[in-house]
């Protein structure tokens, strides 16, 4: 049976790939698209989720707005990764699958009501949706099944040294997810630098010679500079992706148990994952932390999902 699912997101090139993904395999079913702030403003996202929608034909998955900025503080945006867009390179036509008229947060918490299962969320953004939902509705957990997200890293940061970028621009909302008591797994940028878009995979893709295929060529090349001007990446992470993965098939991505710790209050620290691999505080384990990456199944399983758009 495929597994419920909600992708919590901020398109964003990664995110937009991990809609397709997320959309197009078997082992999942996709019941909403939600966003929130992070790599652009939430209205820039939401157009983004409609934009690929649109291209790629998915027209019976709602795509509901959500939070603006964090929970304390303004937002911070991914421009410098994303661009004025969010979703800079590919030209898009005005997308014709519509916004859904209820909020983010109420759409959740309808599917999490309505489901008869328990519900898988996917979060590869900024974690402010999640930690609203559960906030304003502690009794819902028992529908949650998991969350599986993108985000942290056991090792440095992006956006600063210390702090990922979806941490970091919401940390208390984080902090939330993690003390939840629900399983959560964290695919930190240790992992998803694993996931690099190398000229091989690069090409691959083109070689579909489909339209998808060349639009994700697309979006891979403005990502891939952006790695480049910013980190020196020769090559770019595909990390979102990598956190749907996770649920489609979690023999792709290996986890160890630990407690992780959400910085919220670092004078230079702010939004770090503070993972504690060793088991050095006494803490006891809140996430499952992956690790490893099987790098050639993962990208078996991207291209075939974007193979499968034509
Ligand atoms: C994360 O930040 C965003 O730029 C990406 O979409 C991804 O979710 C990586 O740190
Ligand atoms: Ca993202």
């Amino acid at each position: 049976m495929a597994t419920p699912l909600i992708l919590d997101c901020d398109p964003g090139h990664d995110d937009a790939l991990a809609i397709l993904l997320a959309a197009s395999h078997p082992a999942v079913e996709l019941l909403a698209i939600t966003t929130c702030g992070g790599n652009q403003t939430v209205e820039k996202c939401t157009l983004n989720a409609r934009r690929m929608c649109s291209v790629a034909g998915i027209v019976d998955v709602p795509i509901a707005t959500g939070a603006r900025g964090p929970l304390l503080g303004s937002l911070h945006i991914g421009e410098y990764v994303h661009g004025i867009s969010g979703l800079d390179g590919p030209a898009f036509a005005e997308p014709t699958v519509p916004e859904a008229a209820e909020s983010a947060h109420d759409l959740i918490v309808r599917l999490l009501r309505e489901h008869p299962e328990p519900v898988t969320l996917v979060p590869t953004g900024p974690l402010t949706n999640i930690a609203l939902v559960l906030q304003a509705h502690p009794e819902l957990k028992e529908n949650i099944r998991e969350i599986v997200l993108m985000g942290g890293s056991t090792e440095r940061g992006n956006d600063t040294p210390y702090a990922e970028f979806n941490i970091r621009v919401d940390p208390e909302a984080a902090d939330i997810v993690f003390r939840s008591g629900l399983p959560v797994t964290m695919c930190g940028l240790n992992i998803t630098h694993q996931a690099l878009a190398t000229p091989d995979v690069v090409d691959r893709i083109r070689a579909l010679g489909t339209p998808m295929g060349d639009l994700c060529v697309e979006l891979l090349t403005y990502f891939s500079a952006s790695y480049l001007r910013t980190w020196g990446f020769t090559s770019p992470p595909l990390h979102d992706p990598v956190a749907v993965a996770r649920v489609i098939d979690s023999s792709l991505v290996e986890c160890v148990e630990a407690p992780v710790a959400i910085e919220t209050h670092g004078r230079f620290t702010s939004g770090a994952t503070c993972v504690d691999l060793h088991h050095l505080t006494g803490e006891p384990d809140n996430a499952h932390v992956a690790m490893t990456l099987d790098v050639e199944r993962f990208w078996d399983l991207m291209i075939g999902a974007i193979a499968s758009y034509g």
